[in-house]
């Protein structure tokens, strides 16, 4: 995914190499070494970029949204409050309890989706699909974007309205279809 990310690996593995502990490897434990800190660099970049810039991304959207919606700014501040109530630290099982606040995400995750089109996909074999002749090894995007503003399937599309996941069982990870 990220090309920078072999770049850093195979920084991290020349540093490793002057250090002395290095010559404990054999050539080939060498040539191994190197292509495992390579790909667990990329991978780890990759999480790491993956992970931060989409999660910053919601937090700002749903800021904008709750400043844009003072009524509902006003629901979540109270659903905070109400669960942390006095305590000067709030703990991860307390934020399970903020059930508003879980939709207010939900809603933000809907409305501004910060991988609007996924990953990319590729077929691994032929298929027929609604007529259409799809060859092995095309690109698949599911455009994510237009699935979570589709009007025949949301109220109001364009609105954001947390309240509507209050009786969802759609949850974060995905583990919903
Ligand atoms: C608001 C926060 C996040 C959103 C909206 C989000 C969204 C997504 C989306 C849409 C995909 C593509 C799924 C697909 O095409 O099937 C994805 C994949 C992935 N995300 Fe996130 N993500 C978030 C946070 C994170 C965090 C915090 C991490 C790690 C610390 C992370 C790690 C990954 C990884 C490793 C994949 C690839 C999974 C795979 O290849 O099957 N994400 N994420």
């Amino acid at each position: 995914m990220l090309k920078s990310g072999g770049r850093r690996g195979k920084y991290v593995y020349l540093n490793f190499s002057a250090s002395k502990e290095f010559n404990v490897f054999s050539s080939s434990g060498k040539r191994k070494l190197k292509r495992w800190l390579i790909t667990y660099v990329k991978h780890a970049t990759d999480m790491y970029v993956g992970g931060s810039d989409t999660s910053s991304t919601t937090l700002e959207w749903a800021m904008a949204e709750l400043l844009r919606n003072p009524a509902t700014m006003r629901k979540a501040q109270e659903d905070v409050r109400r669960v942390v109530d006095k305590k000067s630290k709030v703990e991860e099982k307390d934020v399970g309890q903020m059930k508003y606040l879980e939709c207010v995400v939900k809603e933000t995750i809907r409305l501004r989706p910060p991988a609007p089109l996924l990953l990319p996909r590729e077929t691994i074999s032929s298929v027929k699909l609604w007529g259409y002749d799809i060859p092995r090894k095309t690109s698949v995007y599911i455009n994510a974007w237009a699935i979570q503003r589709d009007p025949k399937i949301w109220e109001r599309p364009e609105e954001f309205v947390p309240v509507r996941f209050e009786s969802s069982k759609v949850e974060f990870k995905g583990q919903y279809f």
